[in-house]
């Protein structure tokens, strides 16, 4: 995600901060830049490598004492110069880095374009330097307190001006912010990785906080201005357990990440309210999409079964008939396109060759195309008509998780979206909704259960097969768990259809091939509990991800683990979770390397 370091004090900002951007190069971003005031106040951004902007800003022969720097992981605009951090006010004296979404920056920016201020920037960022232009009248602290109370949304930011050489203002809500304690001198970032080789002392800022550094001071207020004490902390933790989070390994962190990940996928699109989605990106007119007859997905492995999950949705809420294609079969027959066809494309990297030559494919055949992806400015984000980012964040872990979920999440909207143009009523609309920004609180209890689950992965550790075996939505899941098994702990596991498995993979069963069930308490339970005796009868082993409140389960499988009731379009999510756990867990019993499974690549860009 998007990175942020600050600097005051008598040493050369400019190696500081280029020093503290390469800290959290890990993170991943698409560009970079640094705001420095002496004489007055200059910006230097480039796109790509922090090295890219070393090499330009080495040019910069002032030596500035202050400065704000970044690195971007777009999310409003492509990954261009002009979109880079920090962002600059008409008048060119005002620079604001910015982490976070500001929801409403169409609003601020029509407001602040009628009054004649012009942007240059596809960015919701750019809102704040004018808007702290707007409000500036000698006291930049005040500016910015008084821009913040208009301001929707999650931000970590930090503003210098040229005219007051002596400070830098920062602020959070939403967007983790630490100020590092120097002597004569003080830091920010948004990730203490980023200043620990400077100082140890920092001090965390909470949400709705308001920092003022200067060289000797730190200041910290309310958004009202009311002075607050906060304490000094000292880390001990080494940079590399920083860069994880404290966590042993980025696939860990990123199943923990899940449900501040779905939060921002979710920020200011979903409207219980008005029982609608909210969606920038789609840029298909409402008439194009009433020509819609049947939706084609397509992908491949872990984005390939979200499509699965799409299907059900899209049918369900939006009565549009969907069909799922592996991207790499697709491509090689002669699909049946034509202008009632909507094509959607899902992918995580938003690079994965199969998937792209697909959408060519059929754009070629005249579909209309959106795409559902993750990295922003990709060939495929860029290359279909419309769509929607899911907002997750950079996925390090070459096996994907949070990817996962946050497109679930993203293609529940879009049939929302979708649903309300056809017949989808307004209670159901928001009854879907209110559920939807109620599974980052679900998962998070489902997280508090990893010692839980890691105690039954010790027990099936020892396996070499295993089967995954769902119905109706929790097919995917099963495939999923299937997968993601596999992938990192190298045991063979296949996902089914829960009643197909009568059809010939019985047969495997004995009491050394245990069945994972997902049976959420839906219109299929029942006959997913006899698909689970046909197991129990052949001496199978059972661990059940069940609901809770289900106590019938318990007497039937060997391994319960439960996740919270939910709507039944949420309900995959949330039993995908403890799939990971459960994986990740067997796989570092196993000594497995998690984030780098072998074989595999994080973005497989050849056929
Ligand atoms: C599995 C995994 C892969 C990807 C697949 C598509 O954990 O990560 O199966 O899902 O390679 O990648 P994207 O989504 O980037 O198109």
């Amino acid at each position: 995600m998007c990175g942020i370091v600050g600097y005051i004090g008598s040493k050369n900002a400019k190696e500081i901060l280029i020093s503290g951007l390469k800290r959290l190069e890990y993170r991943g971003y698409d560009s970079a830049g640094v705001a420095l005031t002496s004489d007055n106040l200059d910006v230097v951004k480039a796109v790509g490598k922090i090295v890219n902007l070393e090499e330009k800003i080495n040019g910069f022969k002032k030596e500035a004492k202050i400065g704000i720097a970044h690195t971007r992981w777009a999310t409003h605009g492509a990954p261009t110069e002009i979109n880079a951090h920090p962002h600059m006010s008409c008048d060119k004296k005002i620079a604001v880095v910015h982490n976070g979404i500001i929801e409403n920056y169409a609003d601020l920016k029509e407001k602040l374009q009628r009054k004649g201020y012009k942007f240059s920037s596809e960015t919701d960022t750019e809102v704040l330097a004018h808007l702290i232009e707007e409000n500036f009248k000698g006291d930049l602290l005040k500016a910015v307190m008084d821009s913040l109370s208009v301001v929707e949304g999650t931000y970590g930011l930090a503003v210098i001006h040229a005219d007051q050489k002596d400070k830098i203002v920062v602020a959070r809500n939403g967007s983790p912010l630490v100020i590092g304690v120097g002597k004569g001198e003080n830091f920010i970032a948004s990730d203490v990785a980023a200043i620990l080789s400077y100082t140890d002392k920092v001090i965390y800022l909470a949400d709705k906080e308001v920092a003022l550094l200067t060289l000797k001071d730190v200041n910290i207020f309310d958004l009202t201005s009311r002075p607050l004490k906060k304490e000094i902390s000292k880390i001990d933790w080494d940079l590399e357990a920083i860069e994880k989070g404290g966590y042993d390994h980025f696939m860990l962190k990123e199943i923990m990440d899940q449900p501040q990940a779905i939060k921002n996928g979710l920020a200011g699109r979903a409207s219980v309210k008005d029982g609608n989605v909210h969606l920038g990106g789609i840029n298909i007119t409402a008439k194009e999409f009433a020509s819609v007859r049947r939706i084609v997905i397509t992908a491949c492995g872990t984005s390939w079964h979200a499509g699965l999950i799409g299907e059900f949705l899209l049918e369900k809420l939006a009565g549009i008939p969907t069909e799922v294609e592996y991207a790499s079969e697709f491509r090689y027959r002669n699909p049946i396109i034509d202008p009632g066809t909507l094509l959607i494309a899902i992918s995580q990297s938003g690079e994965t060759a199969d998937t792209l030559a697909a959408l060519r494919e059929a754009k070629q055949k005249g579909a209309k195309t959106l795409g559902i992806i993750n990295v922003v400015g990709s060939t495929i984000a860029r290359e279909v008509d419309g769509g929607m980012y899911i907002h997750a964040g950079p996925e390090i872990g070459v096996a994907s998780t949070k990817a996962f979920t946050c497109q679930v999440s993203s293609l529940i909207m879009l049939s929302v979206y979708l649903g309300r143009m056809r017949n989808l009523s307004m209670s159901e609309a928001s009854n879907v909704l209110q559920e939807l920004l109620l599974a980052p609180e679900k998962i998070d209890e489902i997280l508090q259960q990893a010692q839980k689950i890691k105690k039954i992965a010790a027990k099936y550790c020892k396996y070499s097969d295993f089967l995954y075996l769902g119905r109706n939505l929790s097919y995917p899941v099963a495939l999923e768990g299937a997968l993601k098994l596999k992938e990192i702990s190298y045991i063979h596991a296949e996902g089914y259809p829960a009643a197909e498995m009568k059809h010939g993979p019985i047969a495997l069963i004995d009491p050394d091939f245990p069945s994972v069930f997902i049976i959420p308490k839906n219109n299929l339970y029942e006959k997913t509990i006899s698909n689970i005796e046909e197991i129990k009868a052949r001496s199978g082993r059972v661990l059940a991800i069940a609901e809770e409140g289900d106590n019938f389960i318990q007497n039937l499988a060997d391994d319960v683990i439960y996740i919270p009731k939910s709507h039944e379009v949420v309900s995959p999510i949330l039993s995908t979770i403890p799939l990971q756990l459960l994986s990740y867990f067997i796989a570092i019993m196993k000594g497995c390397d998690v984030d780098k499974p072998r074989n595999l690549a994080k973005s497989v860009t050849v056929e």
